[in-house]
Parts: C-alpha cells; sequence; structure tokens
C-alpha cells in the first residue's frame, strides 16, 4: 500500500507536530519545511534516528489489541535502513534475536529495515507471521506440530525447506528482496531460546514433552509512521501466559492439550467444568516453568493491572487511551480483571503498526 502525496503531507506534518511537543523541542517548523522541500524533490523523506526512534513507540501507544502498553517508552529501536543485502538481513534478524533477551530478560525490540519509497532499493518483506514459530505437518486426519502453520509449512517445503517432521520444529523465516522470489532462512537453533514445561506438583506434565519459545516476535505488519511505510519492521514484547497455555496449547485448534490433561488429572469429562480444571493446571505448568527458567512472561491478571495504569498514566496527560476490547480481555478469568468492565473507543490512530 502507497500513500497518496496529499496524505503523506498531512500524516507527516501531524507526526513532526507531534513528536516536537511531546518531547518539548523547538524547530518543528524548521523541520516541517525541511520535510516539505525532500517530498517536493523525492517523493518521500527520511526520518532522523530520533523521530524513527519516537515514532516506533508511538505506534505501540496506539496499537489498540496490545495490553502491554504502558511500556511503551522502553522501545529499543534498532535502525536497519541500511541494509541492503540479503546476508546483512539475516545477520540483522539474528542481532534482533540476540538483542532482544539479554541475560533471559526479554527487552522489547524492534528493528526497521527500509521504507517504501525510498530511492536506493525496493524494501524487504518478510511473510511470517512472527520471526519464531513452530511447524505443522498435516497427516491424516491428524497434525504433528502447530496446526495453524500447516499451509505456511507446505509453503516453505515448497521453496526448499525441510523440517524434521516433529512438533516443535522451528520454521525458518522467508522473505523476499527487491521483490524478488521469496527466500527462506533458519535461524540458527543457538539463537531460539525456548522454556520447556514442567509443572510443580504434576510430574507427568514434563513428560509431554511440551515447550514454547521466549519471544513472539510479530513480523507480518508493517510501521507507518509520518506517512511513511517501512514494511520489514519486526518488532516483540514478551509473552503474556494465557498466550501460550490457554491459547497455543488449549486450543482445540492448535495444540489441543486440554484432554491430555484431563486424562492425566482423571478428570471427569461429563462434568461441564473439566476444561476450567485442566486450564488452570496448564497455565500453572507455563508460568511456574517460564519463572524457574527465569525467562520474562506475565500472567493475565498483573497485565491488566499495568494496563489500567497506562490508561490512568494516559488520562492524567489528557490522552484518551484506544483499544479494541475483544482483543485486551484475557481469554482466561476475563471477567474477574478489571479490562473487562472497561469501555474504549476501537479507533486507529498513526503512527501504527499496519498490514505490510
Ligand atoms: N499470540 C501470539 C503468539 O502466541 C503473539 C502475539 C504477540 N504477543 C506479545 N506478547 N507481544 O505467538
Amino acid at each position: 500500500m502507497r500513500l497518496s502525496e496529499e496524505e503523506l503531507l498531512r500524516e507527516a506534518k501531524a507526526f513532526i507536530n507531534q513528536y516536537y511537543s511531546e518531547n518539548e523541542l523547538d524547530g518543528a517548523y524548521r523541520r516541517w519545511q525541511e520535510i516539505e522541500d525532500e517530498i517536493a524533490l523525492t517523493g518521500s523523506y527520511t526520518h532522523t534516528f530520533e523521530e524513527l526512534d519516537y515514532g516506533a513507540k508511538l505506534a505501540w501507544r496506539n496499537s489498540n489489541r496490545c495490553i502491554g502498553r504502558l511500556f511503551w517508552k522502553t522501545l529499543k529501536t534498532i535502525d536497519a535502513r541500511e541494509v541492503a543485502t540479503a546476508e546483512e538481513f539475516e545477520q540483522a534478524l539474528e542481532h534482533h534475536l540476540a538483542a532482544a533477551e539479554q541475560r533471559t530478560k526479554i527487552r522489547s525490540t524492534i528493528t526497521v529495515f527500509a521504507p517504501l519509497g525510498s530511492t536506493r532499493k525496493e524494501p524487504f518483506r518478510i511473510k511470517n507471521y512472527t520471526l519464531l514459530m513452530y511447524a505443522g505437518y498435516r497427516e491424516g486426519d491428524r497434525v504433528i506440530g502447530d496446526p495453524k502453520n500447516v499451509d505456511f509449512t507446505r509453503y516453505c517445503e515448497s521453496l526448499g525447506w525441510k523440517g524434521r517432521g516433529g512438533d516443535f520444529d522451528v520454521l525458518p523465516v522467508v522473505y523476499s528482496v527487491d521483490e524478488g522470489p521469496d527466500q527462506w532462512y533458519q535461524i540458527p537453533e543457538a539463537l531460539v531460546s525456548e522454556v520447556e514445561i514442567s509443572h510443580p506438583e504434576h510430574a507427568w506434565v514434563a513428560e509431554l514433552g511440551l515447550k514454547w519459545y521466549k519471544l513472539p516476535v510479530i513480523s507480518f505488519m508493517g510501521l507507518r509512521v509520518g506517512g511513511v511505510l517501512y514494511p520489514a519492521a519486526p518488532f516483540n514484547g514478551w509473552y503474556m501466559l494465557d498466550e501460550i497455555a490457554t491459547r497455543n496449547f488449549g486450543d482445540e485448534q492448535r495444540y489441543n492439550t486440554l484432554p491430555l490433561f484431563a486424562e492425566h488429572l482423571k478428570l471427569d469429562r461429563s462434568s461441564p467444568f473439566w476444561k476450567e480444571k485442566a486450564l488452570l493446571v496448564l497455565n500453572e505448568a507455563v508460568y511456574y516453568s517460564f519463572e524457574a527458567a527465569h525467562a520474562t512472561i506475565v500472567d493475565h491478571h498483573k497485565a491488566v493491572d499495568q494496563f489500567m495504569k497506562f490508561v490512568e498514566q494516559e488520562q492524567v496527560l489528557g490522552r484518551e487511551v484506544t483499544g479494541e476490547w475483544s482483543w485486551l480481555v484475557p481469554p482466561t478469568a476475563g471477567s474477574t480483571t478489571a479490562v473487562f468492565h472497561t469501555e474504549m473507543k476501537d479507533e486507529l490512530k498513526f503512527p501504527n503498526f499496519v498490514g505490510a
């Protein structure tokens, strides 16, 4: 998607004004004139690092589906706009994974590659939903691995990638450069940090052989700042407990482990409550395993408390928080958290993350 010059000018101006005023800087008008000239000459303009960094932070602050926005100012921006070759691109992805996890603590990080309309090159594009994800293989009427990724896995295979056929094979990163054909890159195993799932009271959980990676790195979205589109801008936060436990392991159309948990727990499946009971043990298992590994994870109650603090903090500054209620309410025990009882507008503000 490209913006018209009118949209570009309008959005650029609004962003520059916001950047200068929120940071109490002088010289917005001078900078605006510079940008206007650059757009007239080249059809686009180049952000300073500081503008890009603040723009990425604002994109996070404006992400209506994200419950972790209290920490928007802590985002670390890695400027990869000059990356030109496939080799440099792959190195930049590796650098992102290494930088985002320092001695087991996760730092929210974004790596920004070249924008659309830069004069030198066509931008990189990443086809993965997230940089790290597990393959799914259909075998007759069952699936080995993550059923969500069956189609993508088959696509990777069509490009020449071959997995081990296991439940937790890390898929490659599929990307294109200069609008050429898709190519794949396997991230070295040493850079994929995972947590094996066990349970402090139920020894059998460890024997199920479940594990999950620590870094959710969204890579299917582009970054839109001041009218400029950055199609490849992978960013990560850390996991909220129910994303892994309740959804990835619990969803029937994902790893579907609740029947397995129910069996080991000898639950009466004619009772309407067996899923809740199984979910609780599953959530405990994921939570305590991450804690024991000193890996960053936030439970849904704490995440909602942080979100409500963010709402309050924004209100004090005279800004209204927008949000998408159905995404913000945690899937586990939703109504016991404050966000369930909070009304909000789902209004799109820029900068933001957009479909690349
Ligand atoms: N729910 C997605 C997954 O399980 C990740 C979405 C982003 N999550 C995050 N905590 N930043 O892979």
